[in-house]
């Protein structure tokens, strides 16, 4: 089963957590893949609140309240490793970049690296090293919590 189950296109709804339940526990019943194809979840946004009544400047707690607020992915009660979840940076990082990632158990990740290797062989080189320019030196762009300041960047993504 495809499903895009933030901000759908074309009706822009948002799937609540009981109706996932409610779907994966058929799909379990049928035995039924789930790929859930998600570019919209860090757009999702709550009820709206007037410039001046926001709390400013946004700090790394607000951050981790708000990231806690958002819809559960189907990942979140996946007991039986049949979700794959496929993730991009267009909708967040850079529009068009075309650098996503998937998330899933090691057998379909196998196969889909598989998939991988005989199709497009390689995401965008271009996209791959901008975003990894940016994973540098987001801490130092956004207020991220020091204790993930004190973890030096891998050594491929010292570019
Ligand atoms: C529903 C949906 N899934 C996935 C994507 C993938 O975006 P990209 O190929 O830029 O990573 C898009 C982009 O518009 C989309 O609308």
């Amino acid at each position: 089963m495809y499903t895009v189950p933030v901000g759908q296109n074309p009706t822009g709804v948002t799937m609540g957590v009981a109706r996932k339940k409610e779907i994966y526990d058929i799909c379990v019943e049928y035995d039924v893949i789930i790929v859930e194809d998600d570019p919209y979840y860090f757009l999702q946004m709550g009820a709206y609140v007037p410039k001046d009544e926001r709390a400013s400047p946004a700090s790394a707690a607000d951050s981790e309240k708000w990231i806690s607020s958002l819809t559960p992915s189907y990942l979140k009660f996946d007991y039986q490793g049949r979700v794959i979840r496929l993730d991009t940076f267009s909708k967040t990082i850079a529009p068009g970049s075309r650098l996503g990632f998937f998330t899933c158990n090691p057998r379909f990740a196998e196969r889909l690296e598989r998939a991988g290797e005989t199709s497009t062989q390689a995401p965008c080189g271009f996209g791959q090293v901008s975003q990894a320019s940016f994973a540098v030196c987001l801490p130092e762009l956004t207020s991220v919590p020091a204790a993930v300041h004190d973890h030096p960047a891998p050594d491929h993504l010292a570019i």
